[in-house]
């Protein structure tokens, strides 16, 4: 009998029309189609503050004294079995708003290290170049290391400015396939 997977998918994007958000949807569609339970966080659009470094949560058994919108990411956080980073390329890694939210597993970083955990990383950028992504990639790899899951996939879309470039791309079939190969 097949094991239904939790997917959480966390967006970095402020663009609804843009090109990462429309990554997301694709890969949502894809991997729904394959019968997986998908929630999906648009950092853009919620109110996480950023990590304060106080230390309050290592003492309180990582809870977090900042009331956000967090609260929900942190529930779909423990459930998930696979977590997606979607993002635009900011200069050469990934947007402020998902990185603030990553910033906030700072209060559960052991919690989330307990059972395995895959991981996808989904990016655009305007540059055709490959080595634009460098720092994005090594980013994303040294954090999914440190927290001990494994890579599921990265596909990073290059050359796409606008979603006028990138609807003429292989690009949105790619996220589709990617989801609906988690199964
Ligand atoms: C603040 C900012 C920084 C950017 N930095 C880069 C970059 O370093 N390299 C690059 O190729 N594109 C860069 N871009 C272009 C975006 O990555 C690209 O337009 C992307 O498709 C935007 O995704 P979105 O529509 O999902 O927001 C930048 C755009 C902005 C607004």
């Amino acid at each position: 009998m097949r094991i239904i997977k939790n997917i959480l998918i966390l967006t970095g994007s402020a663009h609804k029309n843009g090109t990462s958000l429309l990554l997301a949807d694709e890969f949502e569609n894809g991997a729904i189609s394959s019968g997986n339970n998908v929630i999906r966080h648009d950092a853009a659009f919620l109110n996480v503050n950023g990590c304060m470094g106080c230390s309050y949560c290592r003492n309180n058994n990582g809870v977090c004294m900042q009331n956000d919108d967090f609260n929900a990411i942190k529930e779909n956080l423990i459930k998930a079995d696979v977590v997606v980073f979607v993002t635009p390329l900011y200069y050469f890694d990934m947007s402020a708003q998902l990185k603030t939210v990553i910033d906030r597993f700072h209060s559960m970083s052991s919690k989330l290290s307990e059972k395995p955990r895959g991981a996808i990383l989904i990016s655009t950028q305007a540059s055709p170049s490959d080595s634009t992504s460098d720092v994005l990639k090594l980013h994303y790899k040294t954090m999914i290391d440190y927290l001990k899951w494994s890579n599921y996939g990265m596909l990073i879309a290059k050359g796409v400015p606008s979603r006028e470039a990138i609807i003429k791309t292989n690009y949105p079939d790619e996220a589709k396939k990617l989801g609906e190969n988690i199964k």
